[in-house]
């Protein structure tokens, strides 16, 4: 019967993928706002760091990236009434590639290998901690400016959420959207609009 169960664990989590649960987001604390808007700077590419982000940290950041930061009842990205986000968030690490799921504040396994080469030419991005992805749904926004508004305002919350936690960033457009399309099993109608590596 423990075989049983074992073989049924491996086929389920073969076919739908691992489910991760996040640490509680940080949401106090921290320097204070306007001093992030001062001292916020992207990482160079020559210098930057390539040590590991903890999953604390992580959670974090993800928190941040959907805007979904009024416990749960608002947003603080301009996403019309309310809808659910329309700009996916996928965290690409050296133990797999995840999407990050908001609502069960969870990272859903979409492929189990290192994928980071097949993203990017990048070295410094390879080479980070985390690299998170930032894909559209366009279909289930059929406006692609909205998009690109929406992934503004995502990023500079990572921006200032990645500064106060000590973690490093940039803002890159230039990735390889037929290695994400492939290694991210997107849909046909989703379309990769950027990179933020995170490392220490
Ligand atoms: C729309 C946009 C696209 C960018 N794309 C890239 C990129 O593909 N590669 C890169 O190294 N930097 C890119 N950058 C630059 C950095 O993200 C960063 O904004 C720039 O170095 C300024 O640094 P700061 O954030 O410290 O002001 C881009 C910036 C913007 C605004």
């Amino acid at each position: 019967m423990r075989k049983f169960c074992c073989l049924f664990l491996a086929v389920f989590l073969a076919v739908v993928g691992a489910e991760v649960k996040l640490p509680k987001p940080r949401t106090s604390g921290g320097e204070g706002i306007f001093t992030l808007l001062e001292k916020r700077a992207s990482g160079t590419r020559t210098g930057f760091p390539a040590g590991a982000v903890s999953d604390a940290e992580l959670a974090a950041i993800l928190w941040a990236a959907t805007g979904r930061n009024r416990n749960g009842g608002g947003w603080t990205v301009p996403v019309g009434m309310g809808r659910p986000p329309h700009v996916k968030v996928y965290a690409v690490k050296n133990d797999g590639a995840f999407l990050y799921d908001g609502q069960k504040h969870a990272l859903l396994e979409v492929n189990p290998k290192n994928v980071k080469a097949e993203i990017t030419a990048d070295g410094f991005v390879r080479n980070s901690s985390v690299i998170l992805v930032f894909v559209a749904d366009t279909a289930a926004n059929k406006r692609a400016e909205m998009d690109n508004i929406l992934v503004g305002a995502m990023s500079q919350n990572v921006y200032l959420a990645a500064d106060a936690l000590g973690v490093t960033t940039r803002y890159l457009m230039t990735l390889n959207a037929d290695g994400i399309r492939r290694e991210l099993k997107l849909n046909k109608t989703d379309v990769p609009l950027c990179l933020m590596p995170l490392a220490k």
